[in-house]
């Protein structure tokens, strides 16, 4: 006999209807968040993506499930889905992954089992059973799963993770993102960014143990959450390439100039600009966040669908495709008017000052009103300045 679940209520999202405890959001027996279906829609796109571009079967891995919605959906809404290995701690949450793998017709290609996330994925690190896709979608930090997940993908594989951990990512709680990634972070303007490279360069490290080399297709912040999805490769070679695209990040909190630089190059203390002192995040993801053929890729797989939040979704695509070759390390117009105590131009006129003046300028999402520019801080400020003075004339 199966374990008693709380009143039930069925939810459709996607191509799956799915039952979720009826029961209010924070004291909710077994975790399910709505607000998530971006990131799960998001997802599904990338799996298509991914399949349509490279062929074949896949076998997929969602270890902390929950009511299985994720898994489910990718076994749903991907072709080609072989096998899906569902896991969660909770033998309520199990309970109810299984009843959702029966509702949605999925008996033969999931499996639901309690066990720990780790203990699951250690069972497929043998070469003959190594997986094609890991989602890590857990409560706040993905570090603890990260190396199991890695040691559990076949060379080509696609690691997809959640992080909510946001005040350590951001270097609000600097002491806790070295306990937990190894890294130091900063609180500065820029820290979403920041966050994502952060996550990356942890995983791209704990991949070069492991002679595995990370290719990032996808990465972004959105509401409370960092999602990326990096494609792994095996080669000691390849892993040495990755590890060149570590470095750390020096920021002026003085005069706002920042710049990212290889590990190697970490010295200099006082700031180029002002003399200020050099703050330094470290190590974190140099690269590129996503990759520029795959966004499109995802973008049209968005646009087939007929999702409820698709013009939310196809707006932060759009945007990834156009910052993907950008500059690093966006400026804000909050914080540059805050230290021009100027009044604030729009983000248009901005970018198109930046152009007129010879730089590159692009929108990032990581930020309403962010800039990715090659641009220094100098410039940048006097682009804005400009316009302030224009428009107040
Ligand atoms: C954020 S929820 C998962 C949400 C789910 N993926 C979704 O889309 O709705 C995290 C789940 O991980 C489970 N969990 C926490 N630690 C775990 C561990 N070490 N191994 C397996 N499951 C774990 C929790 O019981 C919880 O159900």
């Amino acid at each position: 006999m199966g374990l008693a679940l709380p009143p039930l209520r069925k939810v459709f999202e996607g191509e799956v209807a799915i039952l979720v405890p009826d029961e209010p959001q924070p004291t909710r027996s077994v975790f399910y968040n709505p607000r998530m279906e971006v990131s799960r829609d998001i997802a599904v796109c990338c799996l298509r993506a991914y399949r349509r571009l490279r062929g074949g079967s896949l076998s997929i891995a969602e270890p902390l499930t929950a009511s299985g919605i994720r898994g489910i959906r990718y076994a749903k809404e991907v072709e080609g889905v072989r096998e899906l290995l569902l896991s969660d701690v909770s033998p309520l949450a199990v309970e109810l992954a299984r009843r959702n793998v029966e509702l949605n017709g999925l008996i033969g290609v999931a499996s639901v089992e309690m066990v720990e996330a780790n203990k699951l994925l250690a069972s497929r690190s043998a070469p003959s059973l190594r997986l094609d896709v890991v989602d890590l979608d857990p409560f706040g930090s993905p570090a603890p799963f990260i190396e199991s997940a890695l040691r559990a993908l076949r060379d080509g594989g696609l690691l997809m993770a959640t992080a909510t951990d946001a005040p350590p990512l951001c270097g609000i709680y600097p002491r806790v993102a070295e306990r937990r990634y190894g890294a130091r972070s900063l609180n500065v303007e820029y820290c979403h960014e920041l966050a994502v490279r952060l996550l990356l360069g942890h995983v791209a490290s704990t991949a070069a143990r492991l002679d595995m080399a990370i290719h990032p297709l996808l990465s972004y912040a959105l509401q409370h959450h960092y999602r990326i999805c990096v494609k792994v490769e095996a080669g000691a070679s390849k892993a040495d390439e990755c590890l060149n695209k570590l470095g750390a990040l020096k920021h002026c909190f003085s005069c706002g100039h920042r710049e990212l630089v290889p590990l190697v190059d970490l010295p200099a203390k006082m700031c180029p600009i002002c003399g200020g002192r050099i703050a330094v995040a470290s190590p974190i993801w140099r690269g590129a966040l996503v990759d520029p053929s795959f966004v499109p890729a995802v973008h049209e797989e968005l646009a087939r669908s007929s999702f409820r939040h698709k013009k939310l979704e196809l707006r932060l695509t759009s945007t990834l495709i156009e910052e993907a070759e950008a500059p690093p390390l966006h400026f804000t117009l909050d914080e540059a008017c805050r230290r021009l105590k100027c009044s604030q131009p729009s983000l248009a006129e901005v970018v198109m000052g930046l152009r007129s003046a010879g730089f590159k300028a692009y929108r990032t999402h990581f930020h309403a009103k962010g800039v990715k520019t090659d641009a220094a801080v100098q410039d940048f400020l006097y682009v804005i300045w400009r316009l302030a003075k224009q428009g107040a004339g």
